[in-house]
């Protein structure tokens, strides 16, 4: 990538940290996880986990448990994309924030639409458009190094648009002015994200952890009203998935890949400083 090239899309310094963040990115809390079955999440699960997966030979113990965890990953990306509705082969998707292109894989395979995916980690794009050759469907599901405030597609060229856990890191205001103009006239925005509650009052000292562990902004919940409103996309559904996601963490508490963030993320969600949400809206 030319310096011209890189300096067009990471256009702070700011963000030239954020990008440097997950270019070096290996966790394993993510990667051993995706190697269950080929789909890397950088998101969180949701469900209820399987007990059994504590009990039995100590030896098996974590492999147990990452896969579990990586079932309720998948099952937290299942339900954004139940949102979408009735999606044809002939739509077009975007993944906004794709990281390493799982939930675009999952999208393709359901929808058997175009997919692109767009990410401010040359490393992570390289990954997704890898992955992509290898299941033998890069013509479908591609991945590109551009921002997503500013991603140089058509205006009016997407029937639907998704954050999955990306929306921490940008000014949720001229996001939704870029996904107004990419959707097409009752096309559909979703988004999973953790956001802090204006009725608790300011960023919680946990939620101050979240945003300083990956380098991010947490938005209050009211910022993605008033954002989602001033750009003409109309809310149809909104979930709260707080108490569907506790389990998830009190699992990855207890793995090998645990990170240290689980209990942040823990008493914010028990305090009720932070909540995990699902917003769905249309383009009017
Ligand atoms: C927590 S990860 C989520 C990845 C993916 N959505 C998933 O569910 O696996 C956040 C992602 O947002 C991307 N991101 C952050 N700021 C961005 C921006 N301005 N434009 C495009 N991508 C951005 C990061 O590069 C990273 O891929």
């Amino acid at each position: 990538m030319t310096t011209t090239t890189v300096a067009k899309v990471l256009r702070s310094d700011y963000q030239k940290s954020v990008a440097s963040y997950w270019n070096n990115e290996k966790d394993p809390v993510n990667l051993l996880l995706g190697d269950v079955d080929g789909l890397y999440h950088h998101h969180y699960g949701i469900g209820d986990y399987d007990r059994s997966v504590l009990e039995g030979p100590e030896d098996t113990r974590d492999g147990r448990i990452i896969t579990e965890m990586h079932r309720l990953e998948t099952a937290q990306a299942k339900i954004l994309l139940d949102h979408f509705g009735d999606i044809s082969p002939a739509d077009r998707l975007l993944d906004a924030g794709c990281g390493r292109g799982g939930t675009s894989f999952m999208a393709h395979q359901r929808f058997g639409c175009q997919t692109d995916g767009v990410s401010i980690s040359e490393q992570q794009v390289e990954f997704a458009n890898d992955q992509a050759r290898q299941r033998g469907v890069a013509d479908k599901a591609s991945f590109h190094f551009r921002n997503m405030l500013d991603t140089g597609f058509e205006t009016g060229s997407c029937r639907g648009i998704w954050n999955n856990e990306s929306t921490m890191y940008v000014d949720l205001f001229q996001l939704f002015a870029e996904f107004y103009r990419l959707l097409e006239y009752g096309g559909r925005y979703v988004c999973i994200t953790g956001c802090y509650n204006d009725v608790t009052g300011g960023r919680s000292k946990a939620v101050s952890r979240i945003d300083e562990h990956y380098i991010c902004n947490i938005h209050p919940r009211s910022d993605y009203f008033k954002a989602l409103a001033a750009n003409n996309l109309v809310p149809i559904n909104v979930i709260d998935l707080t108490s569907q996601t506790i389990p998830y963490w009190e699992l990855r508490a207890k793995s090998s890949v645990a990170t240290g963030i689980e209990d942040p993320f823990l008493t914010a969600y028990r305090e009720g400083s932070f909540h995990y949400l699902l917003i769905a809206a249309d383009r009017v």
